[in-house]
């Protein structure tokens, strides 16, 4: 038996096979009588930026606000609405920012706080919105609060966090996402208590069920609003509310499934309740949920209108179950990695907010390897029309869709193969519980070359020069050596690239309702090769066809059209005939049908 590694979060980490899960079970789809209800939130296309690896200004090898401040006239030409900023404020990066020392302050590597809001007019000047990271499941080790509730029993602060004393005896187990010894509670001795850490040591659990706790983080969302930030990306709030009995993890949850647990404390919806009472009602601004954990039958709990909580939602259903290597992933043979089951997934997530709620759509973030390496074929044969074609996808869906920088030049993994190459602590972590244990070492880096966050980490790919223009100094990660071809000046200068395409989808989705608007339907739902469906609003149809393998695909069109018109093409060809579609590897096609 080979050792396994008890974590499947965000698809990241499951070291080891496990059983096939069966497919979701369909969730009927709801019947839609009237459009969504609009909003400007509904109707953006976000582009994220990771601040570290964006653009540097000033040769310390680490991407800063003035870098992205030097690129806002490259954002704006991309034709997005948002950037949505990874963490920038002050932190002693055990987590790359997800760590926060200081809510209030601008990491010096980052820039100054005089930066930020250059940064945030640079954006409004040109009519686009800024949303920010907000993390307070957990603060950095180092923030004053921890530092106070550490140092004694009785300070002040010390209910704002998690802590058993050792008296109990140890605490009921909770697996942490990178802890090195694999436990969330880690034991101080100053006054000798174990506290919560559901990540990394230095990742301490914020105690929500403390009025003051929540008070704090009302203040601080207040600060950044009012600045003129136009919301918050909310990492792993369904993590918020805990059981502080601490008693055993119900059986259901023990094997893998822990997850689905943490996101379902007793008093989640209560207390997003009261942060939309308190402070988002109060703003004209967008927010959405990380849902890692959150199952489609309750994802409406957190985003339908009636609820009062968030607007939108990340559902984490397709990069867990792609969490490993995706070799093989999307052949028929495969019962959990077919393009049946991807359909299916989405499928499944478009019909839980036909009628209420809004979703997103996204294929790659910070957390993940390079879209184009794990669902499109970064062979140079395909690259760029499986990149073009997986933006198709990204851009015709319902939802509102979210970019990851690079992903617009068709950025791949880099494929560390040694250990010295990464930086993420999630990797290191684990690659080092795995030594102790006598894992195979070989397999698990195998699979972080295909899946570790650092894939998609690798500084943005500006030009052909060394450090791709990235920096002048050194890179606090190395460079994607393939930036010599892939990189913004090369696809600039051809008009047949990525970002080409990129703009023109953009254009074509802002030009078209239907494409936000309209209600998507699932067609040839069993096909092997071809994702294909409608999108439908006051009597137009727009048809949606992808070939999704390097062996191309058929489909046709659906009963009652005869002709379609070709809005968008990725290739040169019609795959059109009569009333059949005959795609090219990787071919991505928009349709207006026709009735005759
Ligand atoms: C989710 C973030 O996206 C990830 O980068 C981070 O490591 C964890 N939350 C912990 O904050």
């Amino acid at each position: 038996m080979r050792r396994c590694l008890e974590i499947l979060w965000l698809g990241l980490l499951a070291a080891c096979a496990q059983p096939a899960a069966p497919p979701p079970a369909a969730t009927p789809e709801r019947a839609e009588t009237t459009a969504p209800r609009r909003a400007w939130w509904k109707e953006v296309v976000v582009y994220q930026v990771y601040p570290r690896s964006f653009q540097d200004s000033d040769g310390d090898g680490v991407g800063d606000i003035r870098g992205i401040i030097s690129r806002l006239d490259y954002i704006e030409s991309l034709g997005v609405d948002v950037v949505w900023l990874n963490p920038v404020y002050q932190s002693p990066n055990d987590d790359a920012g997800y760590d926060i020392s200081d809510y209030r302050a601008i990491m010096p590597a980052m820039g100054t706080m005089a930066d930020f809001d250059a940064l945030l007019q640079g954006l409004h000047q040109r009519g686009i919105k800024l949303i920010m990271d907000l993390v307070v499941n957990h603060t950095s080790d180092e923030h004053l609060w921890f530092r106070e509730s550490r140092s004694s029993r009785s300070n002040p602060y010390r209910d704002y966090y998690h802590w058993w004393p050792a008296e109990l005896g140890t605490p009921a187990h909770r697996w942490s996402f990178f802890d090195e010894e694999g436990s969330a509670w880690r034991y101080d001795s100053t006054t000798q208590a174990y506290y919560l850490h559901y990540f990394s040591r230095k990742q301490p659990d914020l105690k929500w069920e403390n009025p003051r706790v929540r008070r704090e983080v009302y203040e601080l969302m207040k600060f950044w609003f009012e600045k003129g930030v136009d919301g918050f990306r909310m990492d792993v709030i369904p993590f918020i509310s805990k059981d502080t009995t601490f008693p055993p993890l119900p059986a259901a949850y023990r094997s893998g499934d822990y997850v689905a647990y943490y996101a379902k404390g007793p008093r989640l919806h209560e207390f997003l309740r009261e942060m939309n009472r308190e402070v988002l009602s109060k703003y004209d601004i967008m927010t959405v949920g990380e849902g890692g954990g959150v199952r489609a039958e309750d994802a409406l709990h957190f985003v339908a209108e009636d609820r009062r909580e968030l607007q939108t939602f990340f559902q984490f259903e397709l990069v867990d179950r792609w969490g490993r290597r995706p070799d093989n992933w999307l052949y028929p043979d495969s019962s959990t990695r077919s393009l049946p089951v991807f359909k299916q997934i989405f499928t499944k997530w478009d019909s839980v907010f036909a009628t209420a709620g809004w979703g997103t759509v996204f294929l790659g973030n910070h957390d993940q390897s390079r879209m184009v390496s794990r669902y499109g074929n970064d062979d140079p044969r395909y690259r760029t029309a499986s990149a073009k074609m997986l933006h198709t996808f990204l851009l015709t869906m319902r939802g509102t869709p979210y970019i990851y920088n690079g992903d617009e030049i068709g950025m791949a993994n880099i494929r560390f193969t040694d250990i010295r190459d990464y930086r993420d602590l999630m990797t290191i972590n684990y690659y080092r519980r795995l030594e102790k244990e006598g894992g195979d070492l070989g397999e698990f880096l195998a699979g972080q070359a295909e899946i570790s966050r650092d894939n998609g980490r690798t500084p943005m790919q500006w030009t052909a020069e060394s450090h791709a223009g990235f920096t002048t100094g050194a890179p606090w990660i190395r460079i994607n050596p393939d930036h010599r071809t892939v990189n913004v000046q090369a696809a600039e200068a051809d008009t047949g690239s990525v970002l080409h395409y990129v703009r023109r989808l953009l254009r074509f989705r802002k030009s078209d309702p239907t494409l936000v608007y309209g209600t998507y339907r699932l067609l040839d739902r069993e096909n092997p090769e071809v994702y294909a469906y409608t999108r439908s609003l006051g009597g137009r149809t727009l048809m949606v066809a992808l070939s999704f393998g390097p062996g191309g695909g058929r489909t046709a069109l659906p009963p009652g059209y005869t002709s379609g018109k070709i809005l968008m093409n990725n290739l040169a060809t019609s795959p059109l005939q009569s009333r059949r579609l005959v795609l090219e590897p990787y071919q991505a096609i928009v349709l207006e049908l026709t009735k005759d």
